[in-house]
């Protein structure tokens, strides 16, 4: 991939991710995570039409290059992102951090957790970075026994209640 590319890509936009989107889900998914974390089928078609998640994506020459999805635990009273992921050849160009802020945005609960396998050092920086901390631990929750570690980040204050944002989530949200 070029540099103008590179350039190019991270300016794209970030748009609501549906059903049409499962084969390059599925190719996404493929590319960005190894055998043990990548989801069955059955799952990726789940995140994609299920009501109540918020999914987004970064196309490029009608290939996805990044997804995230993320959902609302009304009962928890938080929104949950259950999945990131960026193509290899897409990466260090801003696309994890847009996209996640974006599924923030749409989810705009008080607090938002994530759960992250205790290794994966570059989502770890990433969450930091986005203001996210460690509240606790799953134990052995990943397939091969590694531990998951749970990140929170709170929003409670910086949330304003303005319209905009509303329109913003009912739009992303589709
Ligand atoms: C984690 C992942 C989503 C990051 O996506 P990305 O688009 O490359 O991330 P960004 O370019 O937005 O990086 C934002 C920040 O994250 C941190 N970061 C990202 N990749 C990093 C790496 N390899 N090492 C250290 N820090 C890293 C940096 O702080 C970076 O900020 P900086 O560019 O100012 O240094 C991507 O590596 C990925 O898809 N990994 C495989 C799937 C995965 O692990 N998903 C998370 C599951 S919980």
């Amino acid at each position: 991939m070029s540099a103008q590319a590179q350039v190019q890509a991270s300016a794209l936009p970030i748009e609501p991710a549906g059903l049409r989107d499962l084969w390059k889900l599925r190719q996404l998914e493929k590319l960005t995570f190894n055998r043990e974390d990548a989801w069955p089928l059955v799952e990726l078609l789940f995140v994609l039409v299920s009501p109540g998640i918020v999914r987004l994506k970064v196309d490029y020459n009608d290939k996805m290059i990044a997804f995230v999805a993320g959902e609302t635990r009304a009962s928890q009273g938080m929104g949950w992102i259950i999945t990131l992921g960026v193509a290899p050849a897409w990466r260090h160009i801003g696309l994890g951090e847009r996209l996640l802020a974006a599924a923030e945005e749409a989810l705009h609960m008080p607090a938002i957790r994530l759960t992250v396998r205790a290794s994966n050092q570059a989502a770890i920086a990433l969450y930091q970075k986005a203001g996210y901390h460690q509240v606790g631990v799953s134990s052995r929750y990943y397939v091969g026994g590694e531990d998951g570690l749970i990140f929170e980040k709170r929003f409670l204050e910086s949330w304003g209640d303005n319209s905009s944002k509303q329109n913003e989530k009912k739009q992303i949200w589709g």
